[in-house]
């Protein structure tokens, strides 16, 4: 695979099923800063941040996770390309009827940690939406809409099918032992300039660890950190920066018990120059527990 054929061009939408739909819609407008969009024929509520017609899906359920995402194809020929490489790898995909989510083309695929992939040509695009909360905007367009930390029930397994049918190239990794001797091992994986698009471990939870979304400005990332304590949204890491893609965020808690994170100022990828490396911190400074600060100051 050469510089430019990529087929998959970046993330494009997330879908979960949430049973507090009320406190979603909270975090999602009031605390994020995102414009609720026109409900979806399936009656998902939705949710926008730039100019595609819907970035979030949300559907009343007792899942509380991501229950399936959706990956923007470049056209229809590379819809073509992709599907005839994974059918001869036995991925079997299926076209899904209807456009529930504002996208002409519509297939589906699944990958090994039991996910649905919706891969999508032809995404609609509006007017963008008004976002007081977030002046400067969302990083988005050639970036896709942000990153997700997925499960992967064997790395191995999940990396082939990222790296060798999607295509998708292996930024870097971070292996090391947490306190309390959990191991992480992680693979971060690119689909366009935005550092990673897929991050994977193993040994988790539910389908998603966290979703990024990443501000234009620095102004605005403190904005949101901000009135996640305002707004009594629980936030499990603090300001802190990443050693492999130099993001400064936070993270939170969404209602449902995944975490989102919120960051600025994220390295891009250059293919041309770009090396994996083998990272061994997950973070330079900061992503403390807000609670050990409040334990040192008690003290
Ligand atoms: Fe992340």
């Amino acid at each position: 695979m050469t510089l430019g054929e990529r087929e998959i061009l970046g993330l494009a939408y997330l879908s979960f099923e949430v049973s507090d739909l009320a406190a979603w819609d909270r975090l999602l407008v009031e605390t994020i800063g995102l414009e609720r969009g026109k409900d979806a024929p399936d009656g998902a509520l939705t949710y926008r941040l730039d100019e595609n017609a819907a970035r979030f899906f949300l559907k009343e359920g007792r899942a509380d996770d991501l229950v399936a995402l959706g990956f923007e194809v470049a056209s229809d020929e590379a819809l073509s390309r992709l599907l005839a490489r994974l059918e001869l790898a036995n991925v079997r995909s299926k076209v899904l009827p209807g456009a529930p989510r504002f996208a002409e083309t519509r297939m589906e695929i699944l990958e090994p940690g039991g996910l649905p992939i919706e891969l999508i040509a032809g995404a609609d695009r509006l007017d963008p939406p008004k976002l007081p909360l977030v002046p400067g905007g969302f990083k988005t367009g050639d970036f896709g809409l942000g990153h997700i930390a997925l499960r992967a029930r064997s790395l191995e397994e999940s990396r082939r099918f990222f790296e060798e049918l999607l295509d998708f190239g292996l930024s870097d990794r971070i292996e090391c032992e947490l306190l309390g001797g959990y191991h992480v091992d992680i693979a971060f994986l690119h689909a366009n300039r935005r550092h990673h698009t897929v991050a994977l471990g193993e040994g988790l939870p539910k389908a998603i660890v966290h979703f990024m979304l990443e501000t234009r400005t620095l102004e605005d990332l403190g904005r949101i950190y901000d009135r996640a304590f305002d707004h009594g949204v629980r936030v499990t890491k603090t300001l802190g920066q990443h050693p492999n893609d130099r993001m400064l965020g936070f993270y939170a808690l969404t209602p449902s018990g995944i975490q989102f994170e919120i960051g600025h100022g994220g390295v891009e990828i250059d293919e041309r120059r770009w090396e994996p490396s083998l990272y061994h911190e997950v973070s330079i400074f900061g992503h403390r527990s807000p609670r050990s600060y409040r334990d040192v100051h008690s003290r």
